[in-house]
């Protein structure tokens, strides 16, 4: 019989500084109650300067590691879920693990927004398959790097952060169902198109802003609705469990409104429905395992509760994945 796995710690890092609406209406033409009505964000968090995506992916790491009770000698892997890594290379997952000072493998997983479900997909498949026992799944952005400060349909949306998760080897079912998909054709409806091997860098590029994110928001926002329900269904169906035995759903947050169509799709009570997308933005790869260790920090949730964990977002890739919780309610010190 193969080994599940079980999740033995959680973390996330946020960095100090507070981007909020007002300071947005000062910088682009836009206003705090558009951006609440259509997005239901308040306020986002900015790397400070000097930090990048490896810093706040450490933070949030050695954070799920301490609350493992896991030593840097365990990890037998490590895969961090991003899509602003430090550089295009070396992946930024070898950054973190020099910086933790561990001595496994490391790699990234990009799938944008969905980079989390990917990277618990391949701790979930190591550790089911029995070559590794102990893995580290990271999912970090600083996406407001990437961010053009001028267009107000994409710069109100995002924010940076990170979240990590330890994975270990257990009789217990811990990821019960996890299920992914990509669509290649809609590459071009989310993306930063210059900066890679088919445009790389020049002036002219730069000039033309091709180095920031660009986004057919409409055509996304369909797309999220669409996918996000049935891959949601397809991690269920994995381990017959059915809608209503959830206690909660953790939906990648880029949108309230978004967030509010998944509930209505999966006629799940809102209340289930976790967000916290005011006050932290679309962190991308982070937002699921940033809300994860909210929830569990705050003390919502109990040994037994499935949670389904959904993301979404470029490639276009999509991806569920239902958790059991086998962790006792933390007595954390603030
Ligand atoms: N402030 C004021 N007005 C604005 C702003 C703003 N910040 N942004 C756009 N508008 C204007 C538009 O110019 C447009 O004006 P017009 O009617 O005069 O042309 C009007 O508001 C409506 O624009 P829409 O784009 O139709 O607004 P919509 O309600 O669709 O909201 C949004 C736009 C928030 C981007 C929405 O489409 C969305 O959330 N899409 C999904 C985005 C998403 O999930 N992205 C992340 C994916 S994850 C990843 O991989 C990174």
């Amino acid at each position: 019989m193969h080994s599940h796995a079980e999740m033995i710690g959680v973390g996330s890092y946020l960095p100090e500084r507070r981007l909020t609406n007002a300071d947005l209406e000062g910088m682009v033409d836009t206003s705090d109650e558009w951006i609440v009505t259509r997005t239901g964000i308040r306020e986002r968090r900015l790397a400070e300067k000097g930090e990048s995506t490896s810093h706040l992916a450490v933070e949030a790491a050695r954070r799920a590691m301490a609350d493992a009770g896991v030593g840097r000698d365990e990890i037998d892997l490590l895969v961090l879920g991003t899509s602003s890594p430090d550089m295009i290379f070396p992946a930024t997952a070898c950054l973190v693990q020099a910086a933790l000072g561990l001595s496994c493998p490391a790699y990234d997983a990009m799938a944008a927004c969905t980079g989390f479900v990917y990277a618990l997909h391949a701790g979930t498949t190591a550790i089911e398959s029995g070559r590794a026992r102990t893995v580290l799944v990271v999912g970090a952005d600083a996406l407001t790097r990437h961010v053009d400060f001028t267009d107000r349909s994409t710069c109100v949306l995002f924010g940076d952060g990170a979240g990590a998760v330890v994975l270990r080897s257990s009789e217990r079912p811990g990821v019960c169902g996890i299920a992914l998909g990509t669509d290649g054709s809609g590459a071009d409806l989310l993306g930063i198109p210059a900066g890679g091997s088919a445009l790389p860098v020049t002036h002219e590029r730069i000039d033309a802003n091709l180095h920031k994110v660009k986004m057919n928001g409409n055509e996304v926002f369909r797309f999220a609705v669409r996918v996000t329900p049935k891959v949601a269904l397809d991690a269920l169906g994995q381990s017959g469990i059915d809608v209503g035995d959830l206690a909660y759903v953790i939906p990648h947050q880029a949108n309230q409104r978004i967030i509010d169509a998944i509930a209505e799709r999966l006629d799940i009570p809102r209340d289930r429905v976790f967000s916290n997308i005011a006050t932290t933005g679309n962190t991308s790869a982070a937002s699921i395992p940033l809300a994860l260790d909210e929830l569990y920090t705050s003390g919502q949730l109990s040994p037994g509760d499935l949670v389904a964990l959904i993301g979404f977002g470029a490639g276009l890739t999509w991806g569920a994945a239902v958790v059991e919780w086998t962790k006792a309610t933390p007595s954390k010190e603030a």
